[in-house]
């Protein structure tokens, strides 16, 4: 693994490889032992869209390491006057160990791994959340022991999080079931890689979908990026693709609800079932940092 460009480049081996990594760097963090794995490294995070979560867990994830993290915002790089991403690249390779990126389309950080030559990691691009999603199954392996033959539901906009979601899940063995309005499907790519499991279905119909899971997560019905889009979103979401009590009660009894936040109350998901399941997310949260941790050891460790 030379690179975290989405959850389609990683094989069930080095998911399974980064989520112990992250229990073990969990677990030491917890108990106070120190593990400076990564001492005189340097991490570049290049932010052109905002965050909250991101942002503070690679920070602090690098700090907790040994090494250093420099936060790059895209408005006061020449990239965000047009410099092209092949000769930012080549620059910022010769002075960093690895590079954070936050940005919309996802050529831009297979251009950085193409013309860079150090570690490049998504911190989100409007195709893939990979680094939410290793937190999130690291989340759900810490609450039910294994991933393997567990219900995933997902109810909402089929974006970034749903088509890393499916990939992931899918990859680990999971049942992976969606729900999500026409014309918001996932990924074309993320499709035809879903189509050879069996146990994967998309559906409108989040009751169908939730039936039976095990975990159900949901994501915003505007993604950043598509605020201009947003009273479409609504009228095409409002009503229909919420994680409400009526999801809730088709769903196993311990069902989990995991959120990669920022959640809207009353949008996505109610504020009941939100707070109902609250101890999850912020779990889902926390495990960023631990996840985020793994995958810069196994990236950028000598
Ligand atoms: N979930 C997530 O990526 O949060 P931020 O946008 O706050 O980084
Ligand atoms: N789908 C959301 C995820 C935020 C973490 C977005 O891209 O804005």
């Amino acid at each position: 693994m030379k690179h975290l460009l989405k959850m389609l480049d990683l094989s069930k081996d080095e998911i399974i490889d980064l989520l112990n990594l992250a229990d073990q760097l969990k677990y030491e963090q917890k108990n106070g032992i120190e593990h400076k794995l990564l001492a005189g490294k340097t991490l570049g995070m290049i932010f052109q869209k905002a965050s909250t979560r991101t942002r503070v867990s690679f920070e602090t994830g690098m700090y907790q390491l040994g090494g250093y993290a420099l936060f790059l915002s895209s408005n006061d790089l020449q990239i965000g006057r047009g410099e092209p991403v092949q000769d930012t690249a080549r620059v910022l390779s010769r002075y960093l160990d690895g590079i954070m990126v936050r940005t919309f389309e996802q050529s831009e950080v297979e251009s950085l791994a193409k013309y860079g030559d150090i570690p490049i990691i998504n911190g989100l691009t409007d195709f893939s959340h990979p680094c939410q999603v290793l937190a999130d199954l690291m989340t759900i392996r810490e609450y039910k022991g294994k991933l393997e033959g567990l219900k995933m539901c997902y109810i909402g906009d089929g974006n970034n999080m749903a088509n890393s979601l499916i990939v992931g899940g899918l990859k680990m063995g999971m049942k992976v079931s969606i729900a999500c309005p026409e014309g918001y499907e996932p990924d074309d790519e993320v499709l035809s890689f879903a189509k050879e499991f069996d146990c994967f279905s998309l559906c409108q119909n989040p009751l169908d979908a939730a039936k039976n899971a095990d975990v159900i997560l949901t994501d915003v019905w505007a993604s950043m990026g598509q605020e201009g889009e947003a009273q479409r979103r609504r009228e095409a979401f409002e009503g229909t693709y919420q994680v409400n009590s009526a999801v809730m009660s088709v769903a196993k009894d311990d069902c989990m609800v995991l959120h990669c936040l920022p959640a809207h109350r009353g949008e996505e998901i109610t504020a009941e079932v939100f707070e109902n399941h609250a101890s999850q997310i912020f779990d889902e949260a926390e495990n960023r940092l631990h996840a985020q941790k793994a995958v810069m050891v196994a990236l950028m460790k000598d």
